[in-house]
């Protein structure tokens, strides 16, 4: 398995914080020994890959994303010999890693920061962008709508605007200035070197700025893109990129290039739709921007997930969606953060055990590869009153005991606290609990990763939907060489009847994938297949 160069079409990703996961040296914040300590719990849950979130040097002023220095491990992570231990353990169980490259800026404590921002002329000056005015890119989007009011930071040094997509503190890089991008190939040839599998590119679409664009998504972005992944290609065969693009499917389908640019992107517009879809028991939002997605080349893969270490993004949903999101889904005006919401799936989804299957039902069989958020495999909750997106990055879960397991220290000295309430508190849901429980979320999560990898169909197939007579039932065609995989959802909390074409059933016979149960074909009439509220199938075509 580690020498297919397609492993990632098939990989299940399980996105992993380090911070927050496990804590090996009793000082309050999780690191690389304490992931290496649970390698096994991976394997069991059946993980192929983890994308860790940004572990470089930083002063965390965006957990991570602001990045100090490139070529380095935060103290409190560890060591860079600590994550080489860690890739070599994941690697001997057959799990690749990725991690975070953020390439679109620095944090402003970055000495090349410090540097360009000392004088108009130091060597370092154009590694950011200047400018003597903020009227300029007009037309580029505030992306922290609640704490952002413009996108130029006046800077009183050399009394000159600088340059920011994201918060005040984290000024972009110059991408027009060659020496910037060669400084990237040799930070992506460091961390290749130790052993990382690839790399989820962080905020790509930014990269260049130019006059009358809203200065995403341009040509020279693509072009930077592609002269990565070709020097990657020579260097580094069988490593990945993985675009994050926040954008409609059009746009991202670029970043694919003729595969030549990213091996992966993030499909991000299907999941606000999901949810949509669960509350209004209704599937054609579904269906509407799946026919927005164009075909992506043949090497290349959608990443799918459900939630991950940011607000539930409502960006990729026009004005009217957004707000019917967040009336459903945060009732309390905490919940929302910029234009999304700051909840984890299981609260999302009231704890509803039905409908957090259903949910991961499709992650597991939709068209891509699946992301699993660290804690949503055994039902994690939220803490909605920590600030920006902390309140879902709270400790993993691991027993009933100190600290919910996941450190020695003391619960003051936590980097967060725990959650402890009544329903998601580490009393009630826990790793440990869930294990020995053969009906828990985790295990049930844990058979249907291991039903998916019984089947090439799910990471190699084609997939189209296949039509149901009944709006509140999602049904879809996986298909790859001789096996044919029939998925088939229902979105309503009542009973429904899928009715199918009995061209499509003739001969067969479905088996339910993961409880073995037969479906009797009715030769002479369509074919209907009734669903319990929030029911799913998996049917294979015997
Ligand atoms: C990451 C965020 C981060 C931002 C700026 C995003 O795409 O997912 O967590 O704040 O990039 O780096």
């Amino acid at each position: 398995m580690m020498d297919d160069q397609l492993w990632y079409k098939k990989a299940i990703f399980y996105e992993l914080y380090p911070k927050a996961f496990a804590d090996s040296n009793g000082d309050g914040w999780g690191d690389f020994r304490g992931i290496l300590e649970r390698v096994d719990y991976l394997a069991e849950l059946g993980v192929d890959c983890v994308w860790i979130t940004p572990f470089y040097p930083s002063p965390m002023g965006d957990d991570g994303y602001d990045v100090a220095d490139y070529y380095s491990v935060h103290p409190k992570f560890g060591t860079v010999d600590d994550l080489k231990a860690l890739i070599d353990a994941l690697h001997e169980r057959g799990i690749r890693i990725i991690a975070d490259l953020v390439m679109n800026h620095t944090s402003s404590d970055h000495p090349w920061f410090q540097e360009s921002r000392s004088s108009k002329d130091n060597p370092k000056r154009d590694w950011y962008v200047w400018s003597p005015t903020n009227q300029r890119y007009p037309d580029a989007r505030i992306i922290f709508t609640d704490s952002m009011q413009s996108n130029w930071q006046y800077d009183e040094i050399t009394g000159e605007y600088y340059w920011h997509r994201f918060f005040e503190h984290q000024p972009d890089l110059n991408f027009d200035n060659p020496e910037v991008q060669e400084e990237m190939l040799k930070i992506v040839d460091y961390w290749l070197g130790l052993g990382l599998d690839g790399f989820r590119a962080d905020a790509i679409p930014y990269l260049f700025e130019r006059d009358d664009t809203n200065c995403e998504n341009l040509p020279e972005t693509h072009q930077f893109l592609k002269d990565l992944r070709g020097h990657m290609d020579v260097k580094w065969p069988g490593r990945i990129l993985l675009a994050e693009a926040n954008q409609w499917p059009v746009e991202t389908r670029e970043y694919f290039g003729d595969d030549d640019e990213m091996h992966m992107g993030f499909h991000f517009p299907i999941m606000p739709r999901l949810y949509m879809s669960l509350k209004r028991g209704e599937v054609s939002s579904i269906h509407d921007i799946m026919a927005l997605t164009p075909d992506i080349p043949e090497k290349t893969q959608w990443c799918i997930f459900l939630r991950n270490h940011d607000e539930l993004t409502l960006e990729m949903v026009t004005p009217e969606e957004r707000d019917y999101m967040w009336e459903q889904y945060a009732p309390d005006p905490r919940m929302k953060l910029n234009l999304g919401i700051r909840r984890r799936l299981a609260p999302l989804l009231d704890n509803d055990r039905r409908r957090i299957e259903l949910l991961n039902a499709i992650l597991f069989t939709f068209d891509g590869s699946p992301i699993i958020y660290y804690g949503d495999e055994i039902g994690m909750g939220d803490n909605i009153w920590l600030e920006d997106r902390n309140g879902v990055r709270t400790p993993m879960q691991w027993h009933a005991g100190h600290n919910g397991g996941f450190s020695e220290s003391d619960p003051k000295a936590l980097y967060a606290p725990t959650i402890d309430d009544e329903t998601y508190g580490f009393q009630t849901i826990n790793v440990a609990d869930q294990r020995n429980n053969p009906d828990s979320i985790f295990n049930r999560l844990k058979h249907m990763i291991w039903t998916r990898k019984q089947h090439q169909a799910f990471g190699m197939g084609t997939f189209s939907f296949a039509q149901t007579g009944n709006d509140a039932v999602l049904a879809y065609w996986r298909a790859y060489q001789r096996e044919k995989i029939l998925i088939v959802v229902n979105f309503s909390d009542e009973a429904q009847d899928a009715v199918f074409d009995m061209r499509l059933m003739a001969g067969h016979e479905p088996v339910c994938l993961l409880t073995g149960d037969r479906f009797p074909f009715v030769a002479a009439k369509d074919y209907t297949l009734p669903l319990q509220p929030y029911e799913y199938r998996w049917l294979r075509m015997d």
